[in-house]
């Protein structure tokens, strides 16, 4: 392996048959980045520990490459910047999916396909009416992605063809879910899938109930395409751990789903409009911040374990939070968003932390009207595909994930019959 100390490195894997090169980046020197070596039992040897396993690689994937030092992302080798000018979500899911951009005849067949599977069987749509009050939405997704799987017409087929359809079919109902418990909450009828619409402007057709305007669509088509694959990330390598056991498809995605609602990973975007909120003026933004770092506390929508500078996701998106702003005369959110960012590089950028994606999205989904609890979820929708991507992939060739702990524990305790325990 090509020696360097940050950045992206290649490594060169030997195969039986030909040596592949994949790309990866490893974090920076000064780092948490320890590889402990150190034997579990003495008669194993050294095994090397990396807590929260950082820089450790679980998995060769052929999917997307970051490069954290100099804040690049690639999908299948292309570029982010060029999909978020020139291609939609479909084309993207597709790309991410099969391993190639479409032609035009393979991408009608698709967007075809995914616009047919948004419908949800009626028992799930049953289900998201009988809910109890005020549930997190990620629970209401988890929930009703579970419970599609009992009506998956494709739920006993385990070929290729049958797999991918239960991938396409939950990516094309996630959406359906995610909008149908919105609508019944506020108490107004459902609003069914429109053939018409893509991904994107159908999410917010069925949404709010009328048609989205058409740069507004757009916007939200970029937002679906900057959250669709990131590599090993938490929810990604929960998933791929549940589908390493050979279990189905919507366990892996229900293992996501869970894994991306925490707030130090998708629930994160949610978060950071709360701050905003709670800020209130840019000329309180400093003090707030300089308070947080004071007290320890994390400063939402800051910091990645990969990218040691600003995320490319998040210099797109905030390009996108000033035009909303701009077009809707509320300049009061980016404004502190701005000066939070402002401070947060002038005390933290030398230690690597930076905007990451979950700090403009959120300004950008307020101006598309979509409610503050389901950014997180939306966030699912589209990260559906590099999920279900790095599934097929890693099960193509599957290990189940069995790692290791390192016992720190007493090495002998004496069993103490409970009456005489104090
Ligand atoms: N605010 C303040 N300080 C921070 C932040 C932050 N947002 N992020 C990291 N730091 C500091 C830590 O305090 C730590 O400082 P120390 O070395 O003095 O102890 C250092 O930077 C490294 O932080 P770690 O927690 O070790 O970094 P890790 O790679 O484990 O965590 C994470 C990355 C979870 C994203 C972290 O930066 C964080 O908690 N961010 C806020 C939550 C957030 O925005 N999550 C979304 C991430 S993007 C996504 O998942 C889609």
């Amino acid at each position: 392996m090509e020696k360097v100390t940050s950045g992206f490195v290649f490594l060169t894997v030997k195969c039986k048959t030909q040596n592949l090169k994949y790309g990866y980046s490893i974090p920076p020197q000064n780092s948490h980045w320890e590889m402990i070596s150190m034997g579990v039992l003495k008669e194993e040897g050294p095994i090397p520990y990396s807590k929260g396993l950082e820089g450790i690689i679980a998995a060769l994937s052929a999917i997307s490459a970051i490069d954290g030092m100099k804040g690049k992302l690639v999908y299948r080798g292309i570029p982010i910047e060029m999909l978020a000018k020139y291609s939609t979500y479909e084309e993207t899911a597709y790309l991410l999916l099969y391993g190639e951009l479409p032609t035009k005849n393979d991408l009608d067949d698709f967007s075809a396909q995914m616009r047919e599977l948004r419908y949800l069987p009626p028992k799930v749509e049953e289900c998201l009416k009988e809910l109890p009050p005020n549930p997190h939405p990620m629970d209401v997704l988890k929930v009703a992605v579970a419970h599609a799987a009992l009506y998956d017409p494709d739920r006993l087929r385990c070929c290729r063809e049958g797999v991918m359809r239960k991938v396409l079919r939950i990516i094309a109902q996630i959406p359906t879910m995610i909008a149908y418990y919105h609508r019944t909450r506020i108490g107004e009828d459902v609003v069914p899938p429109d053939p018409d619409l893509n991904h994107a402007a159908n999410f917010l057709y069925m949404l709010h109930g009328k048609k989205p305007d058409e740069e507004e669509a757009r916007i939200f088509d970029v937002a679906l395409i900057l959250h669709a694959e990131h590599g090993l990330n938490a929810s990604t390598f929960a998933a791929m751990v549940t589908a390493s056991t050979l279990s189905d498809i919507n366990s892996a995605i229900v293992s996501a789903i869970g894994a991306l609602k925490g707030p130090l990973h998708g629930g994160a975007n949610e978060r950071v409009l709360k701050m905003l909120d709670e800020i209130g003026s840019p000329d309180k933004a400093e003090e707030y911040v300089l308070n947080a770092l004071k007290e320890k506390r994390r400063v939402m929508g800051f910091g990645h374990r990969v990218y040691k500078t600003y995320d490319p996701r998040a210099r797109i998106l905030k390009q996108y939070a000033e035009y909303l702003s701009d077009k809707y005369n509320d300049r009061r959110y980016i404004e502190i968003g701005k000066k939070i960012e402002e401070v947060m590089i002038r005390e933290l950028g030398k230690k690597g932390i930076f905007p990451n994606v979950d700090f403009y999205s959120g300004i950008v989904y307020h101006f598309l009207g979509i409610p503050r609890d389901l950014f997180t979820p939306v966030f699912a929708m589209a990260r559906s595909v590099g999920w279900a991507a790095h599934v097929c992939e890693y099960t193509a060739n599957n290990r189940i994930f069995r790692p290791r702990a390192y016992y720190i524990g007493p090495e002998y305790v004496e069993y103490v019959p409970i009456e005489k325990r104090r």
